[in-house]
């Protein structure tokens, strides 16, 4: 049996289907995926969910101007998504669509306790509604933007609606409570002292329903207020509720409370406020953590539809077949806007990256010292042991290698388990590249020369595979495929998560004898490369 605290339960936003999948849509994922597969390394028992959001009423009108129905539209665009995340090589445990029963069917659930405890109640509303984020915009940050939207700059929509409410308002010095006394609840810092901040302005009540008008199509795709046909539950409050429905069956009970919902910056306040509180009149634990990033630029600009730049699935795709899935995902997953910058998509960078990472840092010491394995082992992995001058086993040359290795692993561990995945993968390919280091010091191919020598060049080289081997464990999460390519060749069986990882990753694990594979460069250098051509699209109906 697993004990609870080792659960694992990460999840993302549900994704719009009026749209096709983009890198942000992917970026997201892929944290929460990287987090997932270290988490599992680790031998934690993980839940990883994604989905899409599909009452949007911007689906109506897109499957409309294609002549489509609503649910048509959604099956095509749901499956975009599923095919976008398989070509990633994401790991999710489950992809929940919230126009499934088994999501409706709990949503009317939650709103009918909500309803039987006074939480939710019927009242007016009016006020400053936008379009395309599909949600009321506060009058004074309205009037700050001139009544546009804050995020799209188009003009908003003023609406006045008989509702159903949510009573944020009775949550408020709760909910405050929480977030100071949890300072890891909202991450990273600076976005929990914006919400902070916006909290202590007053939280009202939230509307969680729309009227249905006979008239607007629009209004007729959603789900129904349980009790009250004459509203639709409002598309932001069904789709939150996708976290707990997708695990509120018997088997999957035990992952909730969530410790992580990755989100974008974005869609902050409805995660870090309006979740929360639902959760607390529903008497429900409250996640571990909402972790916000921030956005992906293109080249320095902004990504847009009108100036065409957008990373979106063609230009991913045309990442991977010129640098390979993994590459792409190691750029994303050590580049991305983890922190309260924006993060820049610059192929200059891509390459740079690259070669210093993966072609040169990890690659090319897996190279370097499958060969020498070859040349004067004749490939089979030596044994430390049989050399004599080193003070203690694994300790040469200034290089304590147990003592460099398990710090990378609990550096990397730590760092995971705050989702800075930027900086524990830095960790693991840090590690990496001391192996370099340690060859440049020693200089295993000069001593070979002198057959005497043989048994301390062995030592080097068990010493310097061995860190390769446990560099690469901890970069497992993020380039899963090539890691095992490199485990394969270096003779080690590996199962992710068969055994804790501080096992997995002890010192020693590389059996002398064991066959070590020369095979090619795992990451060829790139040089001086163009950007990949920007690929034809295909329409998207
Ligand atoms: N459906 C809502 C979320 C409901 S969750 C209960 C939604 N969907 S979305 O399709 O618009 O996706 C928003 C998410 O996509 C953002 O929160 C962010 O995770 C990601 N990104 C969208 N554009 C992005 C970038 N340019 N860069 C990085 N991620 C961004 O909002």
């Amino acid at each position: 049996m697993t004990e609870p605290q080792q659960r694992y339960y990460i999840t993302t936003p549900i994704y719009y289907v009026n749209d096709r999948p983009h890198i942000g849509h992917c970026y997201t994922t892929l944290v929460a995926d990287v987090a997932a597969r270290f988490m599992r390394l680790s031998g934690r028992d993980v839940f990883l969910l994604t989905g899409t959001d599909e009452h949007a009423e911007r689906v109506v009108e897109a499957a409309a101007e294609r002549g489509l129905t609503p649910i048509q539209w959604a099956d095509r665009n749901a499956g975009a998504f599923e095919d976008a995340f398989r070509l990633l090589g994401f790991s999710n445990d489950d992809f929940i669509r919230t126009t499934q029963k088994r999501h409706t069917e709990k949503v009317e659930s939650y709103i009918r306790r909500l309803n039987d405890s006074g939480d939710v109640y019927l009242g007016d509303y009016q006020g400053w509604w936008d379009h395309t984020q599909e949600e009321y915009v506060p009058e004074n940050t309205a009037r700050e933007h001139d009544f546009k939207s804050p995020i799209t700059g188009k003009p908003l929509e003023r609406r006045q609606e008989k509702n159903y409410f949510f009573r944020l308002s009775a949550y408020q010095d709760r909910l405050l409570k929480h977030i100071e006394s949890n300072p890891g609840f909202i991450r990273p810092e600076s976005r929990r002292n914006e919400v902070l901040g916006r909290i202590r302005t007053g939280l009202q009540d939230v509307p969680v329903s729309r009227a249905v008008d006979p008239d607007d199509p629009k209004s007729g795709w959603g789900i129904l207020m349980p009790g009250d046909e004459s509203h639709r539950i409002y598309v932001w409050i069904d789709a939150l509720f996708n976290y707990l429905s997708a695990v509120d069956t018997d088997d999957r009970r035990k992952y909730w409370p969530a410790q992580a919902h990755v989100i974008g910056k974005d869609i902050l306040w409805f995660h870090a406020v309006i979740w929360p509180c639902m959760l607390m009149a529903l008497g429900e634990k409250l996640p571990g953590c909402i972790y916000a990033h921030s956005f992906w630029i293109r080249e320095g600009r902004k990504m847009s539809k009108s100036l065409g730049n957008f990373i979106d699935m063609p230009t991913l795709t045309a990442y991977i077949d010129r640098y390979g899935l993994d590459a792409t995902r190691w750029f994303l997953a050590t580049q991305g806007p983890m922190g309260a910058t924006d993060a820049d998509f610059a192929h200059a960078k891509f390459i740079e990256v690259y070669n210093a990472d993966l072609a040169n840092g990890l690659g090319n010491a897996a190279s370097r010292v499958s060969n020498m394995i070859a040349k004067y082992f004749d490939g089979a992995c030596p044994d430390p042991t049989r050399w004599h001058g080193s003070p203690s086993r694994g300790e040469h040359a200034g290089h304590d290698w147990p003592a460099i290795a398990t710090s990378a692993v609990e550096n990397a561990m730590t760092r995971f388990e705050a989702l800075d995945i930027p900086g524990a993968l830095e960790a693991a390919v840090a590690l990496a590249r001391r192996v370099d280091g340690y060859i440049h010091a020693t200089e295993p191919f000069k001593l070979a020369k002198d057959p005497e020598k043989l048994p301390e060049v062995g030592a080097i080289l068990y010493h310097a595979a061995e860190a390769l081997r446990i560099a690469s464990l901890l970069m497992w999460a993020a380039i899963p495929a090539k890691v095992e390519d490199l485990q394969r060749r270096f003779g080690c069986e590996f199962n992710p998560g068969a055994a804790p990882l501080r096992d997995l990753a002890a010192w020693g694990g590389l059996t002398p004898g064991a066959h070590i594979e020369k095979g090619d460069a795992l990451f060829p250098r790139a040089d001086g490369e163009e950007a990949p051509p920007e690929p034809a699209r295909a329409e998207t109906s």
